[in-house]
């Protein structure tokens, strides 16, 4: 729309005349004048409204697309040092009108309804101020990611969706009728980022994942997206400075980009310190029993519980910092293409990031051998000929390398504090849910 003021911009027009367009917000009547609450997507902005003008606008819905044509004024405030702008209407245009009531309140601070209403109702609940703060939140996220990745010289590569084999094992995968045959959703970027080191040695992508889980958790989707990334000629304490590194980055993109939101959102980001503490499987167990009072020292893994106290508690006290990074994770609890410590087959030379509350990165180094790799998919029960196609690589020579992917729900889940990843999920897939 031509001379379209953006509400955000509206405090630098004091005096001028100019055009907003949004979404009427809330209507307050109060009976001789009133005031149009008016949203577009940097903010609120209050048109006052003479009488005839609120009689005009009494018969609308909430959520009319409304053009306006007003004065910027200070607004009137009891507080001398308030410099909040509103407009004096001269004259106002429905754009589209609304044909029902909207089914959810969405135009007070919170969407105050259940999960699953909230969800239903995305297509409206989505206008929310602070739910558009979110997914604004998430944009910057990746913005973050996509800068760091750039600064490095690495290349963002493009992942297939469509795949013949399951990368990550197990039983969580869609299969899909593909042309008589059967197709899986990819799982993970992972097989193919790996390929490509024999060529650009940095790559990165935003990719989608889907697995097929069994049952609907606070954190997992069925489908969702994975930041990833992979690096040659890099050893295993480059490839953690890398994960580190991104993170930082996308919290200080995020800092930059989204202060109102955050402001919105009252949230406050996860302390980082100075680095990010690393710490071996069994210790982070170990510290988990002494301090927490909690023996999970026989797991091979970190629990739910583990996670959130290890990045909530442990980490903030002993290092200042909500991201901790585990390494030394069993052979058993990881798939073939991870690669085994040289000096005790039984442990990997992987890593996981435990962000804020829960993992939310997985990564390590990879088997670059060709030997080595037709053993470990053997090992793990897998068919080689399945993955005849990702072993060519090996045969024809990959650097020692590795890289981990990043789920970008969980991270916007956690460092917001949203009790459930399908807040953190613009349109979230789950066991239940393929709408809208
Ligand atoms: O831990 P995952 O399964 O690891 C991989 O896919 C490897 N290919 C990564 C690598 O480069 N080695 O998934 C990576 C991340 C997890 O740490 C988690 O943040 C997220 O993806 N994730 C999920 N997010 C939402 N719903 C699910 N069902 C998820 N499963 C994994
Ligand atoms: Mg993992």
């Amino acid at each position: 729309m031509k001379n379209r003021i953006l509400i955000r911009e509206l405090q630098s027009k004091l005096g001028e005349t100019v055009i907003v367009a949004g979404w009427l917000h809330r209507l307050r009547d109060l009976s001789k004048f009133g005031f149009a609450i008016l949203r577009d997507r940097t903010g609120l902005v209050q048109v006052v409204l003479t009488a005839e003008q609120l009689e005009a606008l009494r018969g609308l819905q909430v959520e009319t697309v409304l053009k306006v044509t007003g004065e910027v004024v200070k607004k009137q405030s009891k507080d001398p040092n308030a410099n909040e702008v509103e407009i004096q209407a001269t004259s106002i245009e429905v754009l589209a009108p609304v044909r029902d009531v909207v089914p959810v309140e969405i135009n007070k601070e919170e969407v105050d309804v259940q999960l699953d209403t909230l969800l239903d109702n995305r297509v409206v609940t989505l206008r929310n101020p602070k739910q558009r703060a979110i997914f604004r939140v998430q944009a910057a996220l990746v913005h973050g990611f996509r800068q760091y990745m750039e600064a490095q010289g690495f290349t963002e590569i493009f992942f297939p969706v469509l795949a013949g084999a399951a990368s990550e094992g197990g039983a969580e995968f869609f299969r899909v009728e593909y042309y008589g045959r059967e197709a899986t959703l990819t799982q993970s970027a992972q097989l193919y980022k790996q390929i490509t080191m024999g060529v650009y040695e940095g790559v990165y992508g935003v990719s989608y994942s889907f697995r097929a889980e069994k049952f609907a958790t606070s954190r997992h989707l069925t489908e969702f997206n994975q930041l990833e990334f992979e690096v040659g000629f890099a050893d295993f304490d480059e490839v953690l400075d890398y994960s580190e590194g991104a993170i930082r980055q996308m919290l200080k993109t995020v800092e930059e980009e989204c202060k109102p939101e955050l402001e919105l959102l009252g949230v406050e980001l996860p302390p980082l310190g100075d680095r990010f503490p690393r710490i071996k499987l069994k210790d982070a167990l170990q510290a988990y029993k002494d301090e927490a009072g909690i023996d999970e020292t026989h797991e091979p893994d970190l629990s739910p519980a583990a996670e959130k106290w290890i990045s909530r508690e442990w980490g903030p006290k002993h290092h200042n910092c909500g991201f901790v990074i585990v390494t030394d994770y069993p052979t058993s609890k990881r798939p073939f293409y991870a690669l085994r410590d040289p000096a005790d087959p039984t442990n990997t030379i992987t890593f996981d990031l435990i962000g804020f509350g829960s993992e939310i990165i997985s990564g390590g180094m990879r088997v670059n051998k060709y030997d080595d790799q037709l053993q470990a998919i053997k090992d793990k029960g897998l068919d080689p000929a399945q993955f005849e196609d990702y072993l060519m690589m090996h045969k024809y020579g990959i650097p020692p390398e590795g890289g981990w992917g990043l789920g970008l729900q969980r991270l916007t889940q956690n460092i917001l504090g949203l009790d459930n990843i399908k807040e953190a999920t613009i349109f979230p897939r789950d066991v239940q849910r393929l709408r809208p």
